[in-house]
């Protein structure tokens, strides 16, 4: 019988990538996945170490799933548990020796080798050992080179890494150390990947990188930047938007900046992380660019590109953060008007400069700050998706809502969007896409926004100008 594994996805979108491609090296292996736990022979938990919570939910979860129960008295048949992502990364030795009920750890340089990782554990168990394998190296082999061509259908909307690690060094980050030296792919494995992915059903791809805008590639002898990648993957006949995350403010040059004016499938919304609008906190996070220089890209985007949303993220009570430092991203939020926008309180991480700081500020502090943050930043949400009431946009299904025949899919702003297609109009959309669909997802539907909430949009499907 086949093994069963099961992965659980935290953090970022670079951890959904990167369990997509794990998923494919076992498919490859002979394994087959499972939706439930339970039913699984390997668990595999792609962690996130960026704040503490994060960390801390990996071992809660271990402890949960170390209950489960497992009737295997064998060691041969028994119920393996994985690490994988950043937790395993920074923290793989510690929990090697404190959870007990962890088999393996995997970095995300080396889960292509995971393969192999699980043979020594087989060997393991069919000794009679305590299985135990570890592999957290940062690898002179890429593991794009590694990993088997993907097989199984994409999503609608589907993720690309482009570029991982980070050079930045911002002093409250664990990137740099976690997932290492910003590297970029080759743009032939991008194109070449994104073509399957396309091939495979994806008409929406988002670019990936943890410092993307900074993506530096090759071809032909030439270099390639992020803005020249976009338009060599514009020309890949079946993608229809392109987004990319996570830039920097430093790296959004103008070259960039005009692809949003010039390319249709880039789609009009940007996610900028400013971090803090105080200088004085840029300056001590080592941001290497001040709240003005942020003004001025959004000032640009803005004279090319009129209808762009911008996202971010925002740190609270960074080390040294006053009462005044705080009201400056106050203020800047309010200058900007994010539609969307992640807010976090600062957590000190082990090993960062940031955790090192004097003047730490005090949790409730904290805690202040990010309520009215946050309250601000529901607002202007909320503003920004009432904004789109009476608007229609082209929108991809992409999957099943609550509801009989209700589907779920977004805006270009990002937005989820909540309709209803009738088995009449089901009908329809299938036809029109000219095989035999048996589901509308992967479609394009237009959608007319008639009401708006602080997380959503809803509306009715205009067949007619579809
Ligand atoms: N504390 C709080 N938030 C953090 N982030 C990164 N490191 C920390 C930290 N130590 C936030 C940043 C980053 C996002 C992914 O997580 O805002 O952009
Ligand atoms: Fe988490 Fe950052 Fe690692 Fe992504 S890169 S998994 S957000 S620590």
């Amino acid at each position: 019988m086949k093994k069963a594994f099961h992965i659980k996805t935290y953090g970022c979108q670079m951890n959904v990538y990167d369990s997509e491609r794990m998923h494919e090296a076992l498919t490859a292996k002979g394994y087959a996945p499972v939706e439930d736990m339970e039913a699984a022979d390997l668990v595999i938990l792609n962690t996130c170490h960026i704040r503490e919570k994060a960390a801390e939910k990996v071992y809660s979860d271990i402890g949960r799933i170390r209950l489960l129960p497992d009737q295997r008295e064998n060691p041969e048949t028994q119920r393996m548990i994985a690490v994988a992502g950043c937790v395993g990364q920074a923290e793989g030795e510690e929990i090697m020796r404190r959870a007990k009920a962890v088999n393996l750890v995997v970095g995300p340089q080396t889960y292509h080798r995971l393969p192999q990782m699980l043979d020594v554990a087989h060997e393991q168990a069919a000794k009679g050992q305590r299985i135990r394998v570890l592999d957290t190296d940062f690898p002179e082999e890429s593991k794009f080179d590694h990993l088997p061509k993907a097989q199984s259908a994409a999503a609608p909307a589907a993720f690309l890494t482009i570029q991982e690690g980070c050079d930045k060094f911002c002093t409250f980050c664990v990137v740099p150390y976690t997932r290492g030296a910003e590297v970029s792919r080759p743009v032939a494995d991008i194109v070449a990947e994104a073509e399957n992915m396309v091939a495979r059903g994806a008409h929406d791809i988002t670019l990936l990188g943890q410092n993307v805008n900074a993506y530096h590639g090759e071809e032909n002898g030439q270099d390639v930047n992020l803005a020249r990648l976009i338009r060599r993957l514009d020309e890949i006949e079946g993608l229809e938007r392109i987004r990319y995350t996570t830039s920097h403010p430093r790296d959004m040059d103008e070259e960039l900046i005009q692809v949003h004016g010039d390319v249709e499938a880039c789609q009009p919304y940007l996610h900028l992380p400013i971090q803090s609008g105080s200088n004085k906190i840029l300056e001590a996070m080592n941001r290497r660019h001040s709240r003005e220089h942020y003004f001025k890209i959004i000032e640009q985007l803005r004279a090319i590109r009129p209808d762009i949303a911008l996202s971010s993220d925002i740190i609270v009570g960074f080390p040294g953060e006053s009462d005044e430092d705080f009201e400056d991203t106050m203020d800047l939020v309010r200058q900007v008007k994010y539609a969307q926008c992640y807010s976090f309180k600062y957590s000190p991480r082990p090993g960062t400069p940031a955790a090192e700081m004097g003047e730490q500020v005090p949790e409730d502090i904290k805690a202040e700050r990010l309520n009215r943050l946050q309250a601000l930043l529901s607002e202007q949400a909320l503003e920004f998706n009432q904004s789109c009431v009476g608007r229609s946009f082209d929108v991809l299904v992409e999957r099943t809502g609550r509801g009989e025949n209700r589907w779920v899919g977004r805006s270009p702003y990002m937005q989820a969007v909540h309709f209803t297609l009738d088995d009449a109009q089901q009908k329809v959309v299938d036809e029109r896409r000219g095989k035999a669909y048996t589901s509308p997802i992967g479609a394009k539907v237009r959608v007319k926004i008639t009401q708006a909430g602080p997380n959503s949009l809803s509306g009715d499907v205009d067949l007619l100008t579809n």
